[in-house]
């Protein structure tokens, strides 16, 4: 399937990006991703935020490669931007059914009666605003449902954390997610409980930060994240294992990465040491002295494994 060029009206300013944090994801990545998470024609796939489609239009094409019909195939969404709604009928709209598309929040969404109890994937990349710009009803609203689902948030989160826990409500169990994120997902404070959590939630669970400006087409030099989990545990929690840490030069590299990873060998035998994140000075210590051993590696190597990350008691 062509991609069809998307791009929010040209009133659509980098205020109004801003305020709805309608940053795009490129075809490239969002196809890789699709790839990686999408195995299955059979497979519910749900894009909390779909904004501009390219994800949509990814699984699609996925989809269509691994033999879907070309009617109906199993997309779902939502999103706060009408715009969105154009775009939906501009791309994939005679693919899917869009009565499964709803326009509204996703932090305060009941479920919608055209959707399933839950699915097999999430994908996507969510909005990436600040705390002080979530409205306070609606926070207190999704703070009620994320402790239902057994966390409780920082309130200094960004928007893209509560989309993280929120999507585990309808999450099948055994089922995969795969979300592109903002770089404060592996520096903010906020993140380390809810990285300690995902650790809790999945099997097997890994973060590829990528070193290439992927958003600046968009208008943004935001740093990227890629966050991959399989074996969603359900209401189950085990004690946080081991989560992988990637770093990667570019998105060409990512899709090696994955593969290395997903192998389950790669990353063991191209590692450097364990490292910790730093939450606490000793742990901060340890951090850039691995961090150290890495920089030299990185410039020997086109991308660098740092193999799993404990994660302790903090
Ligand atoms: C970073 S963009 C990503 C769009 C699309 N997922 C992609 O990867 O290209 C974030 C999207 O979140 C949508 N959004 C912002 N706040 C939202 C909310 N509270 N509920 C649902 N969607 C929201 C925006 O309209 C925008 O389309």
């Amino acid at each position: 399937m062509n991609k069809k060029a998307i791009a929010l009206p040209l009133e659509a300013t980098l205020f109004e990006k801003k305020r709805l944090g309608a940053f795009y994801t490129p075809p490239a990545l969002s196809d890789l991703i699709a790839s990686w998470a999408i195995n299955s024609t059979h497979d519910k796939i749900l894009e909390p935020s779909f904004g501009g489609c390219g994800f949509l239009q990814s699984a699609a094409k996925r989809l269509n490669e691994l033999g879907a019909s070309k009617k109906n195939i199993p997309l779902y969404g939502c999103d706060i931007d009408p715009n969105a709604f154009h775009y939906l009928a501009n791309t994939v709209g005679s693919l899917v059914d869009t009565s499964r598309f709803v326009l509204g929040d996703f932090l305060t969404l009941r479920k919608p009666k055209s959707w399933p109890t839950s699915f097999d994937t999430i994908i996507g990349n969510p909005p990436y605003i600040p705390y002080q710009q979530i409205s306070p009803t609606v926070r207190d609203i999704a703070i009620k449902k994320i402790k239902n689902l057994g966390f409780d948030i920082d309130l200094r989160s960004s928007l893209w954390a509560y989309f993280i826990i929120l999507s585990l409500k309808y999450l099948k169990e055994g089922g995969k997610i795969a979300w592109v994120l903002p770089g404060s997902f592996l520096q903010a404070n906020y993140s380390r409980t809810l990285i300690k959590f995902l650790g809790s939630k999945f099997s097997k669970i890994a973060v590829f930060q990528i070193k290439e400006r992927l958003f600046l087409d968009e208008g943004t030099d935001e740093s990227t994240i890629v966050l991959l989990g399989t074996g969603y545990r359900g209401i189950n929690k085990e004690e946080p294992k081991e989560i992988s840490l990637v770093y990667c030069n570019s998105s060409n590299d990512l899709k090696k990465s994955i593969k290395e990873w997903q192998s389950g060998n790669a990353i063991e035998a191209s590692c450097a040491s364990p490292c910790l994140l730093p939450w606490s000075l000793s742990q901060r210590l340890a951090f850039f002295q691995a961090a150290e051993r890495q920089i030299v590696q990185f410039l020997f190597s086109p991308h660098v494994y740092v193999h799993t990350w404990e994660i302790l008691g903090y």
